[in-house]
């Protein structure tokens, strides 16, 4: 990893090991242009891919036409109003309501990574450039940061915009990052879907015009994901150029890509500027969330690889972070509301039996709440249900050797509440309408700081009332009717990114507090789960689809970014309560332990069969969770392209070892088995190829016994016989000899 800069030129290079982003600036007034991203390359003089001949502005040159210029130079951060007519980062009005801004170059600093804004990435071993932009009619100064470690192929950019003027200033659009590049036939992947279908993965070939995906719901949202992949034509999971694009934020987003009438691309991503206005007074700034880029051309994989890299060295803190997180048990699909201290203990004494490391206590401890229709705010246990108090039932718990765990939905406030009526104005609503409700809650207003800290108060008094290890925290509905009484009129726009910083500060207390907590995020299944909230918990939850069907769509585009080690997956009950499947025991375990592991069911109420199970898939976790968690992600086959089979691979970073799981979706007649190359493993070592076979608890030889080269397995393949039915799942563990 290195920065270098060319201070005669004016060209800036950052590398990482296997990339290079070149940006350079043109001669005076100094306009600041996207050169190269993409494979390291040699320290050359390339601006001439600025091609600023073709439509030269130099004022001494060219003084007649600048809009020629401005309207195809690929700007690295362009702005509003003063000639270029594509998607603009940066839109600032004056008191006057004056939206023309233009930015030039205005100097440099290269230095050691120290800290960045929160959520963003960390680490020891970075180095940040900062290039200085102003415009000195506005008195704005624009820096823009760009951060590379030296373990990791990725970019991390932010900007940060100052008021040095002595008036107020609005900005109507600050994004994060935006490069502009050729379109050579490049295709289109984002992550979209819904309720129960959280992320699932969408490839389409870009055309002119804007493109994209956003969220104006005041989180991430179920429906699109702040992700987009550029990729080649030819892009597979092995082959082919992918730019990842991932915005470190957990509100509203935008990540788009635009293409001009020079078939040439503008990809950009930050707040999304529909629901977002901020005033600037003079002297103070504003700093954007960061965006992740990265390029592989190692295909798809590469970049995955990179950003689960990126993630679990320098963005997840949680001192969970690298250690086997404990197997727990979540009663939500178990008992939903209906539920009582003896049916807990039953619970956990039957998931101690089993090896079972922790109960979690899901909605419904709490106020009067039986169903979802009350008590959101109403921190207080309900002691109908729990006889005698939280800390006899978690001592209890603790009693029989698991750990305890507990259910939040800190940020919700329901009209049937105690809070609500002591504090109606603390719910966000437009005064004199009536506020939209959605699973019959509102949201609190914590973007005012008197609410976080009753927010707050309240999840120590009963974090601290017990030994409680573990918080669940959720947030199920969006953000709508956005008004907030503790803003001035000229700042209500400012409500959704308030509110998301007011999520961050409320869990960053929490984690200060209490440091060793296990939180994990969630809302409303996966409707959060992005790079911002990573920085608070290492792990969350996925989706509220357990399916282990659903789940391979779900987790296939989940870990296209994010490690396996940070995705909430549990074993369920079947029929599937979302989809009413049923799934071998086995197979919904396999399909787990591509996330965290766990259990959602009540394990006294389970198929014997099934019960008798879980102690063996404990032991396979602890077996593997390890290689899962910490090894390079290799996909071999999607279930979401060939809509029969599903396979990937965890290999350790040494190459001496990998995980193997095949789903075998769709069992298929009088059929050859089938053939799977297998990417990953080190070409020159030996391997020998060993079955976990569920029954016995143990590992097996699989196939002929014999030891395979890396590059025959990875060339010539392995074979995987055809399983008898459907939804049938197969582990293996390839060892070196
Ligand atoms: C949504 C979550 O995703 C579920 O796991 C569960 O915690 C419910 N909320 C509880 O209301």
């Amino acid at each position: 990893m290195s920065i270098a800069v060319n201070e005669q030129e004016r060209i800036f290079r950052l590398d990482t090991p296997d990339t290079s982003y070149i940006c350079a600036v043109t001669d005076d007034p100094g306009y600041l242009g996207h050169v190269y991203y993409g494979p390291r390359i040699p320290d050359d003089d390339i601006r001439c891919l600025l091609r600023t001949s073709e439509n030269p502005y130099i004022p001494s040159m060219n003084k007649r036409d600048k809009l020629s210029f401005t309207d195809c130079y690929p700007m690295e951060y362009p702005v509003y109003g003063t000639g270029d007519f594509r998607e603009p980062a940066l839109k600032i009005r004056t008191p006057e309501g004056y939206c023309a801004a233009e930015l030039n170059y205005a100097g440099y600093s290269v230095e050691n990574f120290k800290t960045g804004p929160v959520p963003g990435v960390y680490g020891d071993n970075g180095q940040v450039l900062t290039i200085k932009l102003k415009d000195d009619c506005l008195k704005l100064e624009v820096l823009l940061k760009y951060t590379v470690f030296d373990d990791c192929n990725a970019v991390i950019r932010h900007s940060e915009i100052i008021n040095n003027s002595s008036s107020t200033l609005f900005l109507e659009r600050a994004l994060s990052a935006s490069f502009d590049m050729d379109n050579e036939d490049y295709e289109l992947i984002t992550l979209n879907g819904s309720w129960a279908r959280e992320r699932h993965i969408n490839r389409k070939p870009i055309g002119y015009g804007f493109q994209g995906v956003y969220s104006d719901r005041g989180e991430t949202s179920h429906q699109h994901h702040p992700f987009l992949g550029i990729v080649s034509k030819d892009c597979t999971q092995s082959r082919g150029e992918a730019i990842g694009v991932n915005l470190i934020y957990s509100g509203n987003f935008i990540a788009s890509v635009y293409e001009g009438q020079f078939d040439n691309l503008r990809v950009m991503t930050g707040i999304d500027p529909e629901s977002f206005e901020w005033k600037l007074n003079a002297g103070e700034s504003f700093v954007t969330p960061q965006a992740a880029l990265v390029y592989s051309a190692e295909g798809l994989g590469g970049m995955s690889r990179s950003f689960h890299d990126l993630y679990r060295e320098h963005l997840i803190r949680s001192p969970w972070k690298d250690k086997a997180r404990p197997i727990l048990i979540n009663n939500w699909e178990a008992t939903y509301f209906d539920f009582n201290e003896e049916k807990l203990l039953a619970i956990a004494k039957e998931a101690a039996a089993c090896g079972i490391e922790m109960l979690v206590m899901d909605d419904g401890w709490f106020g009067k709440r039986n169903d979802d229709n009350s008590s959101l705010g109403d921190w207080n246990v309900n002691e109908n249900k729990l006889k005698g108090g939280l800390k006899k039932l978690v001592d209890g718990v603790n009693a029989l050797g698991l750990k305890f765990g507990i259910w939040f939905e800190p940020e919700m406030i329901s009209p049937d509440s105690d809070l609500y009526r002591a504090h109606p104005d603390w719910a966000i609503a437009v005064p004199g309408r009536t506020a939209g409700l959605a699973r019959n809650q509102y949201v609190l207003d914590i973007s005012r700081s008197e609410v976080r800290d009753h927010v707050f108060r309240s999840l120590a008094d009963i974090l601290d009332s017990a030994n409680i290890e573990y918080v669940k925290w959720d947030m199920n509905r969006p953000l709508s009717d956005l008004a907030s009484l503790g803003l001035e009129a000229d700042r209500q726009k400012e409500l959704s990114h308030r509110y998301v910083q007011g999520v961050y500060e409320l869990q960053g207390r929490l984690m200060e507090r209490y440091p060793d907590l296990l939180l994990e995020n969630c809302s409303g299944g996966g409707a959060r789960f992005d790079a911002g909230m990573l920085c608070f918990s290492p792990q969350i939850w996925c989706s509220d689809d357990t399916d282990a069907i659903e789940r391979l769509l779900i987790q296939e585009g989940t870990a296209l970014v994010y490690p396996l080690s940070a995705m909430g997956a549990h074993v369920s009950d079947c029929p599937n309560h979302t989809v009413g499947r049923v799934t071998p025991f086995e197979t919904r375990g396999y399909v787990a332990l591509a996330g965290t592991f766990g259990y959602e069911l009540d394990i006294t109420r389970i198929p014997e069969a099934d019960r008798a199970m879980i102690p063996g898939q404990v032991k396979m976790y602890h077996m593997y969770n390890e290689l899962v968690a910490a090894g390079d992600y290799y996909r071999l086959a999607s279930y979401s392209g060939n809509n029969s089979y599903d396979s990937w691979m965890c290999v350790r970073k040494d190459k001496s070892e990998a995980l193997l799981t095949f789903i075998q979706v769709k069992g298929r007649p009088n059929a050859h088995s089938r053939k799977l190359k297998v990417e990953g493993l080190d070409p020159g070592k030996t391997y020998r190829i060993y079955r976990f076979d569920m029954e016995t608890v143990s590992e097996v030889p699989y196939g002929d016994g014999k030891a395979y080269h890396g590059s025959t397995l990875a060339n010539a393949g392995l074979i995987i016989n055809n399983m008898w039915g459907d939804n049938k799942g197969i582990l293996l563990h390839i060892k070196e000899e």
